[in-house]
């Protein structure tokens, strides 16, 4: 369990081809870092990147290995474009599934809007680093973090 000597890292992706070209200010990474800091987590990167898999997977593996963050939340690309393919790369870089997340998210969010099923979000671990998807609008991520963010508490402990 996280205590206020030791808390949770966490690094933020938004994945986004407007904002990361600068034509469109990112408002989902800001919102989720908000959230997290709020909840005692300490994040140490916020990143944006184009849509798209290759870089993705990149930074994942690199925050994974290198940085062993505790937790990475995604934000954006889980939709059904064409290059929506964060779950796609989460998949590629996770050692194991973690199923639940993406089946919790999508059930509970149908309260909010069935637009809900439109969202391939998904999550997993690589080494001691939890993957977890998210959609790409701030009101989503902050309804989605506001489901997570306490079982989440149970089982990162178990993983650090
Ligand atoms: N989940 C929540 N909690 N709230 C939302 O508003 N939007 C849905 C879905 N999941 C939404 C949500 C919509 S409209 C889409 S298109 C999918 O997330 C995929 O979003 P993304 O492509 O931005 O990842």
């Amino acid at each position: 369990e996280p205590s206020p000597d030791r808390p949770f890292t966490a690094a933020v992706i938004t994945l986004s081809d407007r904002a990361s070209r600068g034509e469109y200010e990112d408002k989902s990474g800001p919102a989720v870092r908000e959230v997290l800091e709020k909840a005692g987590y300490h994040v140490v990167e916020q990143i944006i990147l184009p849509d798209g898999k290759e870089k993705l997977k990149a930074e994942l593996i690199r925050l994974t290995e290198q940085r062993q963050v505790n937790v990475i939340f995604t934000t954006g690309g889980t939709g059904f474009s064409v290059r929506d393919l964060t779950p796609e790369a989460t998949k590629e870089v996770s050692e194991r599934e973690v199923p639940g997340i993406g089946e919790a998210l999508r059930a509970y969010s149908m309260q909010f809007t069935t637009h809900a099923i439109l969202s391939r979000q998904t999550a997993g671990i690589r080494k001691k680093t939890l993957i977890v998807n998210l959609p790409g609008s701030p009101k989503a991520c902050r309804e989605d973090l506001d489901f997570l963010l306490s079982p989440l508490k149970h089982g990162l402990g178990i993983l650090r």
